[in-house]
């Protein structure tokens, strides 16, 4: 694979997310059993965990997608909302990472009031020492130390977010 970044050094290998999404799989299964799920995707660093976890799950699902956004020392606000009704459903909110949670925090109180029966997180890599707002995630694929990483959905710039493995970035 080319490496568009200089300072990418392996970190998390695509035969190690496989073992976590699956192992987060089984976990939300135990939990969601019989329940009317709409598993929600925050665009666009989401999209390969998404697209994995949803497919291992064996639970029938409903589908919805969020676009934020939060320019640099901007407030978040939303480029495009949820399409789907999600009164009185159990939704789990889908991260690829959750860094300071303020992305977190403002989708969690968009969701909250439109009154949904529970609300939950997934998370595939949590940073707790850069959080900023008290987010806790429900379900933790791997908790990591401060430091950026790329890849599997995660970008420096736009770039690196269809690399099968995770990469920590060091400028
Ligand atoms: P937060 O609002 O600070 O929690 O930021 C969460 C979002 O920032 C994530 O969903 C990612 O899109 C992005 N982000 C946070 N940390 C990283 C990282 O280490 N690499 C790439 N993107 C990141
Ligand atoms: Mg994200």
């Amino acid at each position: 694979m080319t490496q568009a970044h200089a300072g990418m050094v392996p970190f998390i290998t695509a035969e190690e997310i496989n073992e976590m999404v699956t192992q987060l799989a089984r976990e939300i299964e135990r939990d969601y059993t019989g329940k009317d799920l709409v598993m929600v995707c925050p665009l666009k660093g989401s999209v390969p965990f998404f697209s994995d976890l949803t497919r291992q799950l064996q639970l029938p699902q409903t589908h919805d997608f969020v676009y934020l956004t939060s320019p640099k020392g901007e407030a978040v606000r939303i480029l495009q909302d949820l399409t789907v009704d999600i009164t009185n459903r159990h939704i789990l909110i889908v991260e690829e990472i959750i860094d300071a949670g303020r992305t977190l925090s403002f989708l969690k109180t968009r969701i909250l009031a439109s009154s949904p029966a529970s609300l939950k997180v997934v998370t595939l890599l949590d940073k707790p020492a850069r959080r900023e707002l008290p987010i806790k995630p429900d379900y933790v694929g791997r908790t990591i130390d401060d430091r950026f990483v790329i890849g599997y959905g995660m970008d420096l710039d736009q770039v690196g977010r269809n690399y099968r493995d995770i990469y920590n970035y060091a400028q």
